[in-house]
C-alpha cells in the first residue's frame, strides 16, 4: 500500500533500536526522508546506514539526547521543518514496589517521557499547521491506559502525554495536523531481551521460557510477545495521508492482553 507520504520529512526521536528503529524503517520504505536521533552514536549510525541501504531513502543520524534543550536544538537544526514527528525513548525502569520509587526516578521519567515530547511538539506543530499538513505520533505504552505497579513510571507519564496530545490535537486538526499515540504491550526489543534474559539467568531458565510464562501470567491472547515491526507499521499508518481524519487516538498493540469493548 502506498501511504502517500513519499518526499515528506520526518524526525524520529529514539530511532536507533526497538520500535523507533522499526518506525524509521517503515517510513523510509515509504520514501520519507528520515532524521533519526539517539544518544549512542555507533548503534545509531549503523541503523541509519542499514536502513538507507535497504530502502534507498535518505536517513540522517543525529547523535543527541532529546530530553535536553541542547539535544532538541541539534535535532531541529538538522530538520527545522518536519512534516512528521515520531517520539520515543528507552523504557523507564520497571518498579516492582511503588513505594521504592525515588523522586529522582520520577523527575527523570517526567523529563524524558512527558516533557521532552511536549517540548518537541511545541517546536514543530505551529509550523506544520502553517504549512497545512502534519503528523505526530508518540510511541508510549499500554500501561498508560491499563495501570500496573511495575510500569507506573512509564504509564503515569504517558497517560499525561495522551491527555496533552488529545488537547493539542483538537486545536490543530483543522490545519490537517493529526496527533496520535500507539500504546505497545510486550515486544521483543533490546530492553525486553535484557530484562527477560536477566530473569532467565537468575532462575536458571531460558529467555523463551520466561516470555512464555509472562505471556500466560498476563493473559496475552496471542500467547507470545510482539515484534517491534508490528508497532512500526502502525506508526507509519498514523503518519500517512490516510490518517487525515483521525486525531487524539491511543492505539493499543498488545496481542490481546487487555480487553475493553471500546
Ligand atoms: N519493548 C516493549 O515491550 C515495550 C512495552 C511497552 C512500552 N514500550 C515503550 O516503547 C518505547 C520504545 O521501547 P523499545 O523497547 O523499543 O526501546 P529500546 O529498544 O530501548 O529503544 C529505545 C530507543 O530510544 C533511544 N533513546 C533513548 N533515550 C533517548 C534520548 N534521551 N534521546 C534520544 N534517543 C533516546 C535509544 O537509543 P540510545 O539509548 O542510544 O539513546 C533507542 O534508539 C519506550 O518508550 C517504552 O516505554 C516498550
Amino acid at each position: 500500500m502506498d501511504l502517500g507520504i513519499r518526499g515528506r520529512k520526518a524526525i524520529v526521536n529514539g530511532g536507533s533500536a526497538g520500535m523507533g528503529r522499526s518506525t524509521v524503517l517503515a517510513l523510509a520504505r515509504e520514501g520519507v526522508e528520515v532524521f533519526v536521533s539517539a544518544r549512542g552514536e555507533e548503534r545509531l549510525v549503523a541503523a541509519c546506514r542499514e536502513i538507507a541501504a535497504e530502502t534507498g531513502s535518505h536517513v540522517t543520524p543525529i547523535c543527541a539526547d532529546h530530553s535536553t534543550p541542547e539535544g532538541r536544538a541539534a535535532i531541529l537544526a538538522a530538520c527545522p521543518a518536519p512534516d512528521i514527528l515520531v517520539g520515543t525513548c528507552a523504557p523507564p525502569p520497571m518498579t516492582p514496589d511503588y513505594r521504592a520509587i525515588t523522586e529522582k526516578q520520577w523527575r527523570e521519567a517526567i523529563d524524558i517521557s512527558l516533557l521532552s515530547p511536549i517540548a518537541f511538539m511545541r517546536e514543530v506543530v505551529d509550523g506544520m499547521a502553517q504549512r497545512g499538513w502534519g503528523r505526530v505520533v508518540n510511541i508510549a505504552t499500554v500501561a498508560a491506559k491499563y495501570p500496573g505497579e511495575i510500569r507506573v513510571l512509564s504509564g503515569a507519564t504517558r497517560a499525561a502525554l495522551a491527555n496533552y496530545t488529545g488537547a493539542v490535537g483538537k486545536v490543530v486538526a483543522k490545519h490537517n495536523v493529526m496527533i496520535n499515540n500507539v500504546l505497545p504491550g510486550m515486544h521483543h526489543s533490546a530492553f525486553v531481551a535484557d530484562q527477560f534474559g536477566e530473569r532467565a539467568r537468575a532462575k536458571g531458565t531460558t529467555y523463551e521460557q520466561e516470555v512464555a510464562e509472562f505471556s500466560k501470567e498476563w493473559r496475552i491472547a496471542a500467547e507470545r510477545f510482539g515484534d517491534c515491526d508490528d508497532v512500526g507499521a502502525f506508526v507509519a499508518m498514523f503518519c500517512s495521508e490516510f490518517a487525515n481524519y483521525m486525531t487524539g487516538q491511543n492505539l493499543v498493540i498488545d496481542g490481546g492482553a487487555t480487553n475493553s469493548t471500546f
